[in-house]
């Protein structure tokens, strides 16, 4: 069985430093204090009195005053954990497959339970991603600092350090929990909605535009590029990005700071507690009452820099519509930037069947067909014929694709298509198990031996109906010349390019799905080396 650990072993032990740090506490309690007096005799120097202080003074056990974050310009915000009594350090260390040794370790904060449960599922996921998909992945730690801690507001920033044969490479990811609602939030909710996402994406595009290393055109305003927001103790917003995601890995981390004033009107009501919380000291931080992890999940695409692949603006369902699906397998391909140029030129959304070798040498084109919404979809590691493996070879083959594209994009796909359309009872249930619906096809152009764009377009066109799945190759050029043809022929024709998604609706695990019409007779796939 993959990713089965075969040892593991999980301990909650004080943080190293804890009296140190205690002592270092009261330190700061105690300057605390004195700035709070300082204070006191500005007010009076004034000659008039301060309501707030009389008010403190009055009270049975004052807690210590919140003070002012300190720390660098261009980190987030480091909280001493010495301000949160009872933080513990949970480390749990597995061996993955291939042996890959992990050490994950993450912090549990008193009445933050929920936070600290989503924040292990979170490392172990992406743990397995990285020991199912790199080549001679040998490690995997996580550690973690506290980014904010006050209201009902806390921030964890995650290191993450991945070792394999190509060397060692540190990421980030920041995690924001809601101490009230149970609810862990991913950073980009600290933005309003995805319109602010992309003005912050632009405006970090500008700073990053002059720095050289930067490739500007492999941003996208995704939530797995923007997984590490939070604000310096000046309440600026600085993002970080993995070391080798938008620069060479050499380059080291990459980061931009972008100014508080331009920031603030982007931010969410989370955000803005959230940017509250970093800029503050609190010295004592505690949960009054603990909130139980919320049952679901955000709806999907509500997230900044995530998508509904089903998204709601076509309803694919109603009898007057006319929803075509466009699928284009094997790529990326080296002109797929371009196919994706035509697509947004007619506002049609595509789905791309992504095999293993191309999507490791063009992750960049992987995460903007995410971006533009359109539907990315499993079509195995190494395009065999899935009938002729045995089950866990088939599950190997797509769940290394899955983890591949969830590591560029964080989407975890649920459609898959088997190779040349070779499916049986087989591949059904191990698609049912791993949660993939089967995308066969209604419409074949053939253009990957036929190439020729005219003739790949007057196929796809004169044999469309409402409801068809159209399959094509975008690894030949010929098929990305017929591109532009289509579309505006379909659209002339009065259809509306979907996803396969939003074609079909909600879609049966292990199922087979041959186009989207109920009325519309099944067509079986032609026999051959089709796909
Ligand atoms: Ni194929």
């Amino acid at each position: 069985m993959k990713h089965q650990p075969d040892g593991s072993h999980s301990s909650t032990r004080p943080r190293s430093g804890e009296a140190l740090r205690s002592r270092a506490a009261a330190l700061r309690a105690a300057s605390a204090a004195a700035a709070l007096a300082l204070l006191a005799l500005t007010a009076c120097s004034g000659g008039e009195a301060d309501p707030a202080s009389a008010g403190a003074s009055a009270s049975p056990s004052p807690s210590p005053a919140p003070t002012r974050a300190t720390g660098k310009r261009d980190e987030l915000t480091v909280v001493d954990t010495a301000h949160i009594p009872g933080l513990k350090e949970q480390t749990s260390t597995e061996k993955l497959e291939g042996g890959v040794e992990a050490e994950l370790s993450y912090p549990r904060i008193p009445k933050a339970g929920p936070f600290a449960d989503r924040l292990a599922e979170i490392t172990e996921q992406e743990a397995r991603d990285f020991a199912g998909v790199e080549k001679g992945a040998k490690s995997y730690s996580v550690d973690w600092q506290v980014s904010a801690a006050g209201g009902n507001v806390l921030g964890v920033r995650l290191i993450q350090r991945e070792k394999d044969d190509d060397g060692e490479r540190t990421g980030y990811s920041t995690y924001w929990y809601n101490t009230e609602s149970g609810r862990t939030s991913y950073s980009t909710e600290l933005l309003a909605g995805q319109r602010q996402l992309e003005k912050f994406d632009r405006m970090v595009k500008k700073r990053l535009k002059d720095t050289g290393s930067v490739d500007t055109a492999s941003l996208h305003p995704i939530a797995e590029l923007y997984d590490s927001i939070g604000f310096n103790p000046d309440g600026d917003m600085v993002v970080e990005f993995d070391e080798g995601e938008i620069a060479p890995a050499k380059k080291g981390r990459v980061r931009a700071v972008v100014p508080k004033k331009q920031v603030e009107p982007l931010l969410s009501p989370f955000g803005q507690r959230a940017q509250k919380a970093a800029v503050t000291v609190t010295p004592e931080f505690a949960i009054d009452t603990a909130a139980s992890a919320p049952k679901d999940g955000p709806p999907e695409g509500s997230v900044p820099g995530t998508f509904a692949t089903a998204g709601d603006d076509v309803d694919c369902h109603d009898p007057d519509s006319k929803c075509i699906a466009l699928t284009f397998d094997d790529g990326p391909g080296a002109r797929t930037p371009e196919l994706l140029d035509a697509l947004a030129e007619h506002d049609a959304k595509a789905t791309f069947f992504l095999t293993g070798g191309p999507v490791r040498e063009h992750p960049e084109t992987v995460r903007r067909e995410y971006a533009e919404g359109h539907e990315l979809a499993n079509h195995t590691v190494h395009h065999p014929d899935l009938t002729s493996l045995g089950h866990d070879a088939v599950a190997e083959e797509l769940e290394t694709v899955t983890e591949l594209v969830r590591r560029e994009t964080g989407y975890s796909m649920d459609l898959m298509r088997p190779p040349y359309g070779a499916t049986d009872g087989g591949v059904a249930e191990v698609t049912e198990k791993l949660g993939q619906a089967q995308i066969l096809w209604s419409i074949d152009t053939n253009d990957w031996r036929d190439h020729d764009a005219g003739l790949v377009s007057d196929r796809a066109v004169e044999r469309a109906r409402p409801g068809s799945i159209v399959l094509m190759h975008d690894i030949h050029g010929t098929t990305v010349d017929a591109v532009p043809e289509i579309l505006k022929r379909l659209s002339d024709k009065g259809y509306t390019m979907v996803t396969v998604s939003q074609l079909l609706g909600e879609t049966e695990p292990g199922r087979k799905y041959l186009n989207g019409h109920p009325k519309q007779p099944e067509a079986s796939p032609s026999a051959g080396p089709s796909d």
